[in-house]
């Protein structure tokens, strides 16, 4: 356990007073933490188990403060009406430039000692570190890396249809009209705006690769969104709606990930925390199901890291309990189980990847190669590019361009590029 000194002594003095039943009011009191997240899916809570176990061993209770809703927007709103309350909870999922805009409200702790005691300066690449600080002050730890541009493929139907794992738009079409003329629904889609937006940056990147991804997404450029190949962009996406099946309205995504799963649908876009699902019903990347890189995306890597930001607290025995939650958080051992389940990789760097399937090491190989090409960008969908506001305009026009057929292309372009230009 990567405990500072000042926390294993406090663990050893809460022991003893367990032991000898001192009054509750020093420190035999047990800390609790209280974290809001959104991961309430089969594979989420299995994960978040394995850190309310770690605290468990050390004598922390968790208090959970779950909001159900994939991509989290349920989530924040019920973060911002604690915060204004003035009743911040331990810590809170928060992730990219949002950790940002908490800071400069100065309502976000100084992680500073813990992490000094743990080297997380040194374990962390310099990208991750920087957006877990907050004018040079650590305020936030992070979970995990996700890749989201991955497609899953249930491995019996491809092999049913004689189907072959698709590389460029062309052969994921043919595959596709494959499953269609067997009477499977190729596409498992949740009708939902965070993944219809979450499907849209996958084929943006795929279109236009990893330049043109980020002078749309990142750099929020108008002429980006105007041009051509945006025009292809919002095309392809839109040829992927008859693929999927009449009941995708509102469905969620773990619910999308379940049809691939069950051998309902053939294939699905999706991070992957879907890998978290397709593990916690037991398949197996490979022999059950088939983690491929979406079309054209093969040597790119859109990266979604979870991350915890710790709130200002005044009571000292509940910010002893934020320091263990932050320095587990950032253990090896932690990192390890968490994302075994998650689907995800660790943050730190040179993390032991011998227990991951080839799914995880692909994801970790390609996260350094994708770095070193200028080829690794920030998810918008997931708001590690965007703060939310410039997310939800877009995510509006893209949920429309998915959800209503008489919403002309042309237009939806028109309306992006003024949703770009306000930025
Ligand atoms: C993402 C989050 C993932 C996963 C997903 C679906 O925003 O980063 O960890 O939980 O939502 O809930």
């Amino acid at each position: 356990m990567n405990l500072n000194n000042s926390l294993r002594r406090w663990v050893v003095v809460g022991a003893i007073a367990l032991m000898t039943g001192l009054s509750a009011s020093g420190p035999a009191q047990a800390a609790e933490v209280e974290v809001l997240h959104w991961w309430t899916s089969g594979g989420e809570a299995r994960s978040v188990e394995e850190l309310k176990r770690l605290l468990a061993s050390q004598g922390v209770t968790w208090r959970d403060f779950a909001v159900a809703g994939g991509g989290g927007d349920a989530a924040m709103n019920a973060l911002k009406q604690r915060v204004d309350a003035g009743h911040p909870p331990t810590a809170a999922q928060i992730k990219g430039p949002a950790i940002q805009d908490w800071g400069r409200k100065g309502v976000l702790a100084n992680l500073d000692d813990v992490a000094a005691a743990g080297n997380w300066d040194i374990k962390l690449p310099r990208t991750v570190a920087q957006q877990m600080k907050v004018d040079g002050h650590w305020a936030a730890v992070p979970v995990n890396v996700h890749r989201v541009n991955w497609l899953w493929i249930n491995k019996d139907l491809l092999t049913k249809v004689g189907g072959r794992v698709p590389d460029n738009w062309d052969s994921f079409f043919a595959l596709a009209d494959r499953f269609k003329a067997a009477g499977i629904v190729p596409l498992a889609h949740g009708g939902q705006p965070w993944q219809d937006l979450t499907t849209f940056e996958i084929v943006g990147l795929g279109v236009g690769g990893a330049d043109f991804y980020r002078q749309a997404f990142v750099t929020m450029d108008p002429a980006a969104w105007r041009g051509p190949t945006m025009s292809r962009v919002i095309d392809t996406f839109r040829r992927l709606k008859p693929y999927t099946d009449k009941e995708a309205p509102g469905r969620d995504w773990n619910k999308a990930t379940e049809m691939v799963i069950k051998g309902r649908a053939g294939m699905q876009f999706m991070g992957d925390w879907a890998k978290g699902e397709f593990l916690a019903a037991g398949k197996k990347p490979g022999s059950d199901f088939v983690c491929t890189a979406a079309p054209g995306t093969w040597n790119a890597y859109i990266y979604n890291i979870d991350s915890f930001a710790m709130f200002r607290l005044s009571d000292p025995q509940a910010v002893q309990g934020q320091k263990a939650l932050a320095s587990t958080i950032m253990s090896s051992q932690f990192q390890e189980i968490f994302n075994l389940n998650k689907g995800s990789i660790p943050a730190a760097v040179g993390s032991d990847m011998t227990h991951f399937d080839h799914c995880g090491q692909e994801s970790s190989a390609y996260f350094v190669a994708a770095s070193l090409s200028n080829t690794l960008v920030p998810s918008f969908a997931h708001k590690m590019a965007q703060s939310d506001n410039h997310v939800a305009a877009v995510q509006a026009i893209v949920a429309r361009l998915w959800d209503d057929d008489s919403y002309a292309p042309a237009r939806a372009q028109a309306d992006l590029v003024a949703a770009a230009s306000q930025h």
